[in-house]
C-alpha cells in the first residue's frame, strides 16, 4: 500500500508485558509499508545467550560485556511458524529459544542493567532514525525515540494480559497454569517500572489505548485512525 509522506514516520508503541503490541505493530508496520522492530527481542537475546554460557545473572559488568560484543540481528520472518520477525545471535537463528520460560524468568533483571541498555539503545535508535519505522518496547518513546512522530502506550489489565498470554500458549500446543503467568506478569511489571534506567511508563506526549474491551481487530483500527 502506498501512502502519502504525511504519515507519522517514525512511531512508537510501548506498553506492559503481552499488552499487544507486537502484533499491533507488526500489522501497522504491513500496512503502512515499514520496517517492524521489536525492541524486546534484543535483551531477550542478551539473557538468552547470558544462560547458554552458563554466565551469573546478576553479574553486571559480565552482562553489559556480553551486550557490548553479542552480535544480535533482528531480521524479518523468514518462515510463517507464528514469529513476527527473525533473532539472531552471532548468526544463530535462536526466534524460539527467546521466548523460553528461561528467558521469560530472567529478562526483567537483565534489561535493568544500565551498561545493558545503553548497549542495546543505541542500536536501537540508530535503526529507528531511519524512519519508516514502527518501533515496539517499553522506553521507546521515553528514551530511545523521544522525537518520534507519533507515541502509543498499549495498556491492559494484569488479567487480561495473563488471559491473552495464556490462550497464545494453548494456541501453539504447549501447557500453562494461569495462575503462574499472572504472577510472572506482574512481577515483570514491577521491574520493569520500577526500575531506575528508563523504567516502563507512558510518555507525556503518548496516546494511551486501554486495549481491555477491545479485541485485535479493533485495537488496530484505533491505532490505523490516529496514524491517519
Ligand atoms: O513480549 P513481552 O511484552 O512479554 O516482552 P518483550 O517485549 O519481549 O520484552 C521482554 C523484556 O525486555 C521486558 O519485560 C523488559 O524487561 C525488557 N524490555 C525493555 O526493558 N525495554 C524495551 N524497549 C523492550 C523490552
Amino acid at each position: 500500500m502506498n501512502m502519502p509522506s504525511q504519515h507519522p514516520s517514525i512511531i512508537a508503541i510501548d506498553g506492559p508485558a503481552a499488552s499487544g503490541k507486537s502484533t499491533i505493530g507488526l500489522r501497522l508496520a504491513n500496512a503502512l509499508g515499514y520496517l517492524f522492530f521489536d525492541t524486546g527481542v534484543m535483551y531477550r537475546a542478551v539473557t538468552w545467550l547470558a544462560l547458554e554460557r552458563g554466565l551469573d545473572i546478576r553479574d553486571e559488568a559480565a552482562l553489559t560485556a556480553l551486550a557490548e560484543e553479542a552480535q544480535i540481528d533482528v531480521a524479518p520472518a523468514s518462515r510463517s511458524d507464528g514469529r513476527t520477525c527473525d533473532v539472531l545471535v552471532n548468526g544463530q537463528d535462536i526466534t524460539w529459544e527467546t521466548r523460553s520460560r528461561n528467558v521469560d524468568a530472567n529478562v526483567s533483571p537483565v534489561s535493568a542493567y544500565r551498561g545493558v541498555r545503553s548497549a542495546l539503545t543505541e542500536q536501537q535508535r540508530r535503526i529507528g532514525l531511519r524512519g519508516d519505522v514502527v518501533m515496539v518496547g517499553r522506553d521507546i518513546g521515553t528514551v530511545v525515540l523521544p522525537d518520534a512522530d507519533l507515541k502509543i502506550y498499549l495498556d491492559a489489565t494484569p488479567e487480561e494480559r495473563a488471559r491473552r498470554r495464556y490462550e497464545e500458549i494453548l494456541v501453539r500446543g504447549g501447557e500453562a497454569d494461569y495462575d503462574e503467568i499472572l504472577r510472572k506478569v506482574r512481577e515483570r511489571d514491577r521491574i520493569d517500572s520500577t526500575r531506575d534506567v528508563a523504567p516502563l511508563k507512558a510518555a507525556q506526549d503518548a496516546i494511551v489505548v486501554d486495549s481491555d474491551q477491545l479485541t485485535a481487530d479493533e485495537v488496530f483500527e484505533q491505532v490505523l485512525a490516529l496514524v491517519k
